[in-house]
């Protein structure tokens, strides 16, 4: 055994992450950069040091999922889902809608979902759960507390209406749209998901996973989502036929169960 596969094998027994189901040019080259930064020169090494300190082993497991966001990312996306996608969803279900923003890192992606609605479709109930590997950025986004940068591509009505700008340069959201998000730490690679959702939003992050652990959360996205629901997925992802595992491409980058 190489020592790259006992590591994983260790990573796994440790902090419950399979590292097979990343793609492997990409998770070495991360965990070389960083273990070198802490003066490892072997796996084992460093996965002694990680084993007993758990500052060192938060930042590994931050560094590894990387978790760059900002809200409305990819504005052209979000036209097509309020202009066509949700529309549709309401003529099935016109008073309310399930919404999982899977792997949403600090909270921008569900943010937007949540304004998007109120500003478009006020009198829709919407419940929203948003998910993340990574508890650290889970806290970040509860906080509600941004950087310019991450508001950039906004709308300034929702900049205007929803942020408040504070002393040291960074924007608040408000109360009343961090109050519909309920946050939940979540592996997408190992934990159960939740049914019946009418919208999964799962963007960024299946790039790097192996094309077999894709395919498998593909298909449990399927089992997850009602008759008709969509998947909302990265702009540099696609679903590989996608009809073989029964969702129709409907927008560029929205998938419709059948
Ligand atoms: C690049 S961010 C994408 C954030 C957001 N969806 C977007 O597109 O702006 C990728 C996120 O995937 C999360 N992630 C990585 N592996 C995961 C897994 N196995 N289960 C759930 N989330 C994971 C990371 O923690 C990170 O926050």
């Amino acid at each position: 055994m190489t020592d790259y596969e006992q590591f994983k094998k260790d990573i796994l027994e440790l902090t419950g992450i399979d590292l097979n189901a990343y793609k492997e040019r990409q998770m070495k080259r991360r965990i070389h950069t960083l273990s070198t930064k802490y003066g490892f020169k072997t796996y084992n090494d460093f996965f002694q040091d990680l084993k007993k300190n758990a500052e060192h082993r938060k930042h590994f497991m931050n560094y590894l999922t990387i978790n760059v966001s900002e809200f409305y990312r990819n504005p052209q996306q979000w036209e097509v889902l309020e202009s066509k996608v949700i529309p549709e969803l309401l003529t099935k279900n016109k008073h309310a809608l399930k919404i999982w923003s899977a792997a949403c890192s600090t909270g921008d992606e569900p943010y937007t979902i949540i304004m998007i609605m109120k500003e478009m479709f006020p009198n829709v109930k919407v419940s929203l759960l948003a998910t993340d590997l990574d508890d650290k950025v889970i806290e970040y986004a509860k906080e509600g507390c941004y950087a310019q940068k991450s508001i950039a591509n906004l709308p300034q009505k929702y900049v205007q209406k929803y942020f408040k700008k504070e002393a040291n340069g960074m924007y608040r959201l408000s109360r009343e749209i961090m109050d519909c998000v309920e946050f939940k730490q979540h592996n997408l690679l190992a934990d159960r998901y939740d049914t019946n959702f009418d919208l999964i939003v799962c963007r960024n992050v299946l790039i790097y996973f192996t094309e077999e652990a894709k395919l498998e959360v593909f298909k449990r996205f399927h089992s997850s989502l009602r008759p008709e629901g969509y998947l909302f997925i990265g702009s540099t992802e696609q679903i590989l036929q996608a009809r073989s595992i029964h969702f129709e491409p409907q927008f560029s980058f929205f998938y419709k169960k059948v």
